[in-house]
């Protein structure tokens, strides 16, 4: 099974029996995540992207689901808060760039940083951040080193799991999870 498959048992396991009010896709790229959320009965979905062509493919797969309460905005995931006036019960960033597309356009580690301290200070007491991250590629070793640091900047409040593939290399994605230690049983 891929991580972004991991991502998404997790994220079902650990929504199972709790409110699903509002999710994010931070990075929507061709819609995979911003479905599954959709599907798993969040009552609104916002996703993200800088890129038309992200925002027009995710569009394009939602439009056969039938699914209507997601919302795509073509702007970066560090703007995410002037879109929302409510806390946040799930947020999945899959970093990187959009596969099939140009691989220069790629999330960068002081936007994807930035967009992570905000989609934290948002998050509901049992909620929960996804983050796929790549260091296999320059940008993303840094970025995923970046996101390693703000990790050390958290107080105890908080729980960081890391999710590694069957066979880990030292460039192998990499899956986290974030959430508050208060939901902890
Ligand atoms: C690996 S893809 C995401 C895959 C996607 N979640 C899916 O299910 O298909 C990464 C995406 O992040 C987008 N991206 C890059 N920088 C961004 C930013 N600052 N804000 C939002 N999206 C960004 C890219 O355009 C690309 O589409």
């Amino acid at each position: 099974m891929a991580l972004t498959d991991d991502a998404h048992q997790i994220i079902r396991d650990h929504f199972q029996g709790k409110s699903r009010g509002l999710a994010i896709d931070a990075t929507c790229g061709n819609g995979f995540d911003t479905q599954f959320l959709a599907e798993l009965g969040f009552k609104r979905v916002l996703g993200f992207d800088i890129q038309e062509v992200a925002i027009s493919a995710t569009q394009e797969r939602l439009k056969q689901t039938g699914l209507n309460q997601v919302e795509l905005i073509l702007a970066s995931h560090q703007v995410m808060n002037k879109y929302i006036d409510t806390t946040v019960d799930c947020v999945m960033f899959n970093f990187g760039y959009l596969p099939s597309g140009d691989k220069a356009i790629v999330t960068t580690a002081e936007n994807s940083v930035a967009a992570l301290a905000i989609a934290a200070s948002l998050l509901s007491p049992h909620g929960m951040i996804s983050l796929m991250c790549y260091p296999g590629h320059p940008s993303g070793a840094v970025e995923t080193q970046a996101i390693r640091d703000w990790f050390k900047t958290l107080n105890n409040q908080w729980i960081v799991k890391t999710h590694l593939a069957v066979s880990p290399k030292p460039t192998a994605p990499i899956l986290y999870e974030l959430r508050r230690r208060v939901d902890v049983k």
